[in-house]
């Protein structure tokens, strides 16, 4: 074998072997998985291509494992999938199974067809040299490595090439931009030039993507080691302008009487690569993509101050479910955590100026909640100033918070705290609807519980919220 396959994969790889065989039918590992144990990543499932019926073959390796596994199919593509236990761990594995196919242009078409073909044909129509690579499980030749189109130099040079004239590959699929994108981030790889070129000369072709498969790949990018690889290259190649042009408007630096204010999109980028140094949560990095996405909205210039954006953090907050909802990504509770990360994102800092209350720490703890180590991460992150003095100044003062926060928690456990009355008691308690009196009375209790005006216990709040009640008109 030129690939590595441990004892439990080696198991499976024989029946499907055995099964072609008996089919008298070609078939060779291809794809991500040959990839991946080349250069020893752990792989998930494994891609099959045989030449004849992928159906016919899927059914015969099923039929080797007992109980037999449920096989899934698309009779028009004649390709299948099927799961199985690993041996020894019963963990699940993905088998899927293609027959090899060619395009043929009819001469009254423009349009190709599909039809059966040889194993060089469908390593031809594949995205990338690297992802062509393709092992023989024949008798023959057991294990041997197939590799057309120079893949095996690719993965050694650390290349992203396609194997037929770049233009073509992406014609076929143009979500393969992103895709290229997407390894060159995963992988640390770089494109090669002539197919990056044809990345920024076909990148209009993207819209005719469904946004779904294109958020998918923006999020592998996003969950890489440096994701700021993919978005330059995405930014770099205009393709960043057509899928998500509000990330596109923090780009540039604008200049007025000699003062400038600094390039909101190369910032971002920088805290969405520290974000990820510290944590591998897809919505914390999204936390970081659009903790500034109000910055072009909001941003001023003041005379004698030089630029502001001030506020750009609630607008900013504002924007994140349209832009959830345009990026087809969930209207969930994740949202609403990325929402909450970018309105809090400059909460932190402001209590890292001296004097700061107990009761200014509690009010933050309480509105970040248990999401507070997420918001201090992002926080830390979003120091990208060049001056190493302020910088390490800047860490300081957070730990400053840090501590200060850990003592208040200790105390008082605001985290997890709710105030002892909450809205559909005051409902009740004054016979309102929902309506702008509750939720005055239930923010006016919590922030006097927070500033230490009233006992954190039910009396205290009852009197208090009937004082306030008649204050406002409703009691
Ligand atoms: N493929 C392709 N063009 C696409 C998608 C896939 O040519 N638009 C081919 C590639 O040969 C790829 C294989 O199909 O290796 C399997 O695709 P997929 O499972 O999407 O990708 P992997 O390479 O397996 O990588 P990953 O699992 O990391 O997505």
């Amino acid at each position: 074998m030129d690939i590595e396959l441990n004892e439990q994969e080696q198991l499976i790889i024989a029946k499907i072997a055995a099964a072609a065989q008996e089919l008298g039918m070609e078939s060779y590992l291809v794809g991500g998985f040959v990839r991946d144990k080349l250069l020893e990543r752990t792989t998930k499932d494994a891609d099959i291509v045989c030449v004849g019926d992928g159906i016919e073959l899927a059914n015969a390796v099923a039929a080797k494992f007992h109980p037999a596994p449920r096989v899934s199919f698309f009779k028009n593509f004649g390709t299948a999938h099927i799961n199985v236990p690993m041996p020894h761990t019963n963990e699940p594995f993905d088998i899927e199974f293609v027959g090899a196919r060619k395009e043929s242009y009819r001469r009254d078409s423009r349009k190709p067809q599909v039809q059966p073909g040889s194993l060089d044909d469908d390593q031809k129509r594949r995205d990338f040299t690297i992802n062509a690579l393709a092992i023989s499980l024949n008798k023959s030749d057991y294990g041997r490595l197939v590799d057309p189109f120079g893949g095996m130099k690719h993965l050694e040079e650390k290349k992203i090439v396609t194997p037929l004239e770049p233009e073509q590959t992406f014609s076929d699929d143009p979500l393969r931009m992103m895709r290229a994108i997407r390894f060159a981030t995963q992988l640390n790889f770089t494109i090669a030039s002539e197919t990056l070129l044809a990345i920024s000369d076909q990148a209009e072709r993207i819209k005719i993507i469904s946004q779904e498969r294109i958020t998918d790949e923006l999020n592998k990018i996003i969950k890489a080691p440096k994701p700021s690889i993919g978005f330059d290259l995405l930014y770099k190649t205009g393709l960043l302008q057509l899928i998500f042009p509000k990330m596109v408007a923090l780009a540039g630096a604008e200049i007025v009487d000699g003062h400038g204010h600094k390039d909101n999109f190369y910032h971002t980028l920088q805290v969405l690569d520290n974000v990820a140094r510290q944590s591998d949560d897809l919505w914390l990095r999204w936390a970081a993509i659009l903790h500034d996405i109000a910055k072009p909205a909001t941003k001023k210039f003041e005379e004698g101050h030089g630029w502001t954006f001030h506020g750009h953090e609630v607008v900013g907050g504002r924007m994140v479910p349209r832009i959830f909802s345009e990026l087809k990504l969930p209207a969930n509770e994740k949202m609403r955590f990325v929402k909450k990360l970018v309105e809090l994102h400059l909460r932190p800092i402001s209590l890292t100026k001296e004097d700061i209350t107990d009761s200014a720490i509690r009010r933050l703890l309480f509105d970040a909640g248990e999401d507070f180590d997420a918001l201090m991460t992002l926080c830390e992150a979003d120091i990208t100033s060049k001056n190493r003095q302020k910088v390490r100044r800047y860490i300081e003062n957070f730990k400053l918070v840090r501590e200060r926060c850990k003592e208040v928690e200790e105390k008082d456990q605001i985290r997890t705290w709710q105030p002892p009355v909450d809205g559909s008691e005051i409902m009740q308690l004054f016979n309102l609807a929902p309506s702008r009196p509750v939720g005055i009375l239930k923010d006016s209790l919590k922030d006097a519980i927070l500033d230490g005006e009233v006992a954190n216990n039910r009396e205290a709040a009852l009197e208090f919220l009937k004082a306030k009640a008649r204050e406002i008109g409703v009691g």
